[in-house]
């Protein structure tokens, strides 16, 4: 049983196989041959195995900055882009360990909010229901959500049912394009005429856009935060008129 909050660390097969690069790639640097020769082909070995253990390493590092203390900015700066009155309705969309969930429900009075996810557990570690809903209990905020294991291509709720829709690094996890589509289209139905999505992703953003202005919403790009979050997150913000 948890006693403090904690909202995972993202993607952690892929830092782990960036540590296990570096791991590599550094004795080489230091103590292999300084050429290569492949038939007539001569690399110099020890600048690549330099590159990539330096890259690798920070890669890593930058991402799990990001996990520890970069998200909970780029949460804020999401959450910021919407005026709260806090009669809200709202979804988020691959919830995970309830990140933007926790931050919306902060933001609400009457107002309610419902995350809804797969869980997968190489997206995020630790992902389970249960654990987001100790973080929920531990925030104080259990009684404001609504936690259901539900995928985002295909959702159950009613059309026009929210005031905000929010999802940070969750679209990206579904790698048939089709698919990825129908879930912006999903985001695009349960919307209400009037409300806002606030989506954030690393790549494919520019996928999301196109769909969603496709299901006729407004949408406008922000620039990535580069302090703050690694890969760069780009936000879109849609609104339904
Ligand atoms: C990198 S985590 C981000 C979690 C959270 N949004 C955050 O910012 O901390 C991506 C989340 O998307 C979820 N996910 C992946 N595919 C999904 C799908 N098709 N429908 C709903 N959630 C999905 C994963 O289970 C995971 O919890």
């Amino acid at each position: 049983m948890q006693t403090q909050p904690n909202y995972g660390i993202d993607a952690p097969n892929v830092i782990r196989n960036l540590l296990i690069a570096s791991a590599c790639a550094t004795p080489i640097a230091l103590f292999g041959p300084p050429i290569l020769r492949i038939g007539s082909l001569e690399i110099g070995l020890h600048p690549m195995a330099w590159s990539i253990a330096i890259y690798c390493t920070l890669s890593a590092g930058f991402m799990l900055l990001y996990a520890k203390f970069g998200k909970f900015r780029h949460r804020d700066r999401m959450l910021n882009l919407h005026a709260w009155t806090g009669t809200e309705n709202v979804l988020d969309v691959g919830t995970g360990r309830g990140l933007l969930l926790v931050g919306a429900a902060r933001k609400l009075t009457s107002g309610h909010a419902t995350g809804i996810d797969v869980w997968n557990k190489e997206d995020l570690s630790g992902n389970a229901l249960d654990r987001t809903q100790q973080n929920l209990a531990l925030e104080g905020v259990t009684a404001k959500c609504t936690l259901r294991s539900e995928p985002a291509q295909s959702m159950s709720f009613r059309s026009n049912t929210f005031d905000v829709i929010l999802s940070n690094l969750c679209l990206h996890n579904i790698y048939d394009k089709p698919t990825r589509i129908q879930a912006c289209n999903e985001i695009a139905r349960v919307l209400k005429p009037g409300g806002i999505a606030i989506l954030s992703d690393y790549k494919l953003t520019a996928e999301y856009e196109k769909t969603l202005r496709s299901a006729g919403l407004q949408v406008q790009g922000k620039f990535p935060n580069m302090l703050t979050t690694f890969p760069p997150l780009r936000i879109i913000v849609a609104r339904k008129p």
